[in-house]
């Protein structure tokens, strides 16, 4: 086949930043001659998802389409919210809800503002719909806390179509001032406040931007993480009805998959396993980290079960992990390339991690 001229692609498309994320690839995987890897890159529950997922797995037919519309998961998730399923649009994962933000909200040449270090998807989103990105930084030397005041200064300067908020942060497990958020999403009514709540329910009595109630504050919650279900693709947005409404016209149909919307049921209708879960993952972060400050590394412990560690090259320290059958994220695509993201796993696992880690450590220094 004779190659000519192609059909070239948006100019949005072909300049975007790569999608880096945790979670093993298979290529490289092989390419490390590795058969099997520990991975502490992805922020998932590491106990796995409650037996009653698997059960509503087996009973799920998938020779028909699923429900277009997650009504049996969105009257639930109503309920467990206290709202109603107009309030609520399911999603394939967060990913999809923040490209589904992006296409409803997101015209060319819109500012959009970031607060980084922080989830790489939000950029993504906004150069493809041609918006432009302006960012407020947190900084290592102040723990990688946010400063509302900087916040509000900003957003006195433009028009912001859209503001990304995480909350807690990845990879920094900084929580959010509610407080600011509401003064913010007050002040500026035609901006869209999007709260990734991504990992919300791994900070026992965190409170969520739901409860603000507000019109313009959109909240992205991930079923994949908490409820171990990565492998399935599953998330959901509150907000106001008239945002859900717009965002459900611009989804594909469909993109709920059957079995993701009865393991979504299943998971809910098992609250015990997550926070019986959710506890025994806090207890063995808490290990993980006191085992690796003693053995000399410098950890910056947040809310959350993942954590940043300082290591110099990040790069060259993943890599070296890999070869050894284990797999941390690499900070350098969150513009922290002398961290490592470790999530915690169980108890088990992490003291492979520590056996690991001492030789490296101490080969080092
Ligand atoms: C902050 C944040 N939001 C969203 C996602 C994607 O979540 P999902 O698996 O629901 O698409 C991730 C995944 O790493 C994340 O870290």
């Amino acid at each position: 086949m004779t190659r000519g001229r192609l059909p070239s692609p948006r100019p949005e498309v072909s300049s975007l930043p790569p999608s880096d994320h945790g979670a093993a690839r298979l290529a490289e995987v092989r390419a490390y001659g590795q058969k099997a890897i520990l991975d502490f890159s992805a922020n998932v529950n590491p106990f796995g998802p409650s037996p009653r997922v698997y059960e509503a797995l087996a009973r799920t037919p998938i020779d028909r389409y699923p429900d277009r519309d997650t009504l049996l998961l969105r009257e639930a998730l109503a309920h467990h919210h206290g709202l109603t399923p107009a309030h609520i649009l399911v999603g394939n994962g967060v990913s999809e809800l923040i490209l589904l933000v992006a296409l409803t909200f997101i015209r060319p040449k819109d500012p959009c503002l970031i607060v980084e270090p922080t989830y790489g998807e939000y950029r993504r989103s906004v150069l493809l719909m041609g918006g432009h990105v302006r960012t407020w930084r947190a900084q290592a030397e102040n723990r990688f806390r946010v400063c509302p005041q900087a916040i509000t200064s900003l957003l006195q300067e433009l028009p912001y179509r859209v503001v990304w908020l995480c909350h807690p942060n990845n990879p920094t497990g900084y929580p959010l001032s509610l407080q600011d958020l509401a003064t913010w999403a007050d002040a500026h009514p035609t901006t869209l406040f999007v709260v990734d709540e991504a990992y919300i329910n791994f900070v026992p009595h965190l409170p969520s931007a739901i409860s603000l109630q507000r019109p313009n504050v959109l909240i992205l919650r991930s079923m994949t993480k908490d409820y171990a279900l990565p492998g399935l693709r599953l998330g959901y947005a509150v907000g106001d009805p008239a945002i859900i409404q717009a965002m459900a016209q611009a989804q594909p149909p469909w993109s709920v998959n059957a079995l993701a919307q009865a393991a979504g049921l299943a998971a809910l209708q098992d609250p015990d396993h997550l926070h019986t879960t959710v506890r025994q993952t806090l207890t063995a972060r808490d290990s993980l980290v006191t085992e690796l400050r003693a053995l000399g590394w410098r950890v910056l412990v947040a809310s959350t079960p993942f954590f940043l560690m300082h290591v110099g090259h990040a790069r060259r320290f993943r890599e070296r992990l890999l070869a050894e059958g284990v797999l941390v994220r690499d900070g350098t695509s969150f513009g922290l390339p002398e961290y490592v993201r470790i999530s915690t796993r169980r108890p088990q696992e992490n003291s492979r991690l520590i056996t690991i880690l001492r030789r490296v450590y101490n080969d080092d220094h």
